[in-house]
């Protein structure tokens, strides 16, 4: 897929902006604070309905004004999609090839893109929550059904933490027995979170260490972990596969559920569950938290938005369009010319990247369009 035209009106510092754009690598190059992760995060929105920097949506308004309006032409698979996105104090307005949507999710099958921004190497050392936040978002593209499977998670995990304190401040009406039919819903939405959670990391991995080792000149292998104490001990995959899997993961939910039962009564709070659990990278074994470089954080985050479009291409036989902010800052010459050689040899239909300097990107005029972003404006460099 890739983005052909983008119209902005009153986004960011972008008060008039209608631009084209070539397929391959685009390079924006402006100095600090003139408008170049607005682009990018005005592309992000275009393809995912959302922004990468914010959830406050009213501060993508141009100051001092009502509302914005996105507009593009993209083009999947030989056929053309216009998008557009109103903006206003009221929320969003989407429209896809003229017909309002009403959801986010209906929108996920048509356009994506795989964003690298600098906050994402706070991930590694982020609380677990955050990295929970990020592989659940990562996971919807390739299983639209999850969203509703987490949002039942939720409630159901409401009703019963509530049920739990209620029992413990000993509320009329409240007693263990109530607690059954929750258990057996926690079970089963939680279950097919973990299955979820468990096959994407599977299928991320081979990518991770193959464009970590890539990117990085090093042989040292990364390795993503999806923690939790539900999955049964890692055997023969295949013995494990589907049913076989979702049957054993029940069966240790249930008896941790019972082993903890009376400490969750003291807490008033479900100590099991994938709302526990969390992600961890590892480098030769060691946990990258504690261990790695910036630099190796900086690789293995890159490495796995890498993975991510690669898993995409594979799921639908078209890459997403990836975006790199800010890539090339503390990234050295040898690094920085083989994550290119990478994305080249990936044969990735459309990349945006961002730097500060032409002389930053370790590539030529021949294989790349640059433009040059000054206080809102953007014009070929
Ligand atoms: N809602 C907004 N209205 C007008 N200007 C904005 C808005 N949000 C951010 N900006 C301006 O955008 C500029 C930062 O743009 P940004 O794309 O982050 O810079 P950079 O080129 O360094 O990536 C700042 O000058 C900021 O004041
Ligand atoms: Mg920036």
């Amino acid at each position: 897929m890739f983005l052909k035209e983008l119209s902005l009106r009153n986004f960011r510092n972008y008060i008039e902006l209608s631009i084209c754009f070539n397929k391959g690598i685009n390079i924006f190059i402006g100095e600090n604070a003139q408008g170049k992760t607005n682009l990018l995060e005005a592309i992000h929105f275009i393809h995912s309905l959302q922004s990468f920097r914010t959830q406050e949506e009213k501060s993508l308004i141009s100051i001092s004004f009502k509302d914005a309006l996105l507009s593009a032409e993209a083009e999947r698979g030989g056929s053309i999609i216009n998008v557009s996105a109103l903006l206003d104090d009221k929320g969003k307005r989407v429209k896809l090839n003229g017909k309002k949507i009403g959801k986010t999710s209906e929108f996920l099958s048509r356009l994506f893109a795989i964003t690298f921004s600098p906050d994402d190497l706070f991930l590694i050392k982020d609380l677990p929550s955050e990295r929970r936040r990020y592989f659940d978002r990562a996971i919807l593209p390739h299983s639209p059904s999850y969203l509703k499977t987490s949002a039942r998670y939720d409630s159901i995990l409401e009703h019963r933490n509530r049920l739990l304190k209620d029992i413990r401040d000993a509320k009329k009406g409240a007693d263990t027995a109530a607690l059954t039919p929750w258990n057996e819903q926690l079970i089963e939405e939680g279950t097919r979170i973990l299955l979820k959670r468990h096959q994407f990391v599977e299928q991320i991995k081979p990518f991770l260490e193959k464009f970590f080792q890539s990117i990085s000149k090093s042989s040292k292998r990364p390795i993503l972990i999806y923690e939790t104490q539900l999955l049964p001990p890692l055997r023969d995959e295949e013995a494990l596969s589907g049913v076989n899997m979702a049957d054993e993961i029940k069966g240790i939910f249930r008896l941790s559920l019972s082993e903890k039962s009376r400490e969750e009564l003291r807490y008033g709070h479900t100590l099991v569950g994938p709302h526990r659990d969390d992600f961890q990278f590892l480098i030769d074994d060691q946990k990258a938290k504690t261990t790695a470089s910036q630099g190796q954080h900086r690789m293995i985050i890159l490495s796995l938005k890498l993975s991510e479009a690669a898993l995409y291409k594979e799921a639908f036989s078209e890459y997403p369009v990836l975006l790199l902010d800010d890539v090339f800052s503390e990234l050295d010459e040898i690094r920085a010319e083989a994550l290119i050689e990478q994305i080249f040899d990936m044969d990735i239909e459309q990349v945006f990247i961002t730097a500060a300097k032409k002389e930053s990107v370790p590539f030529s005029n021949k294989r790349c369009s640059f433009y040059l972003i000054k206080e809102g404006t953007v014009r070929p460099y």
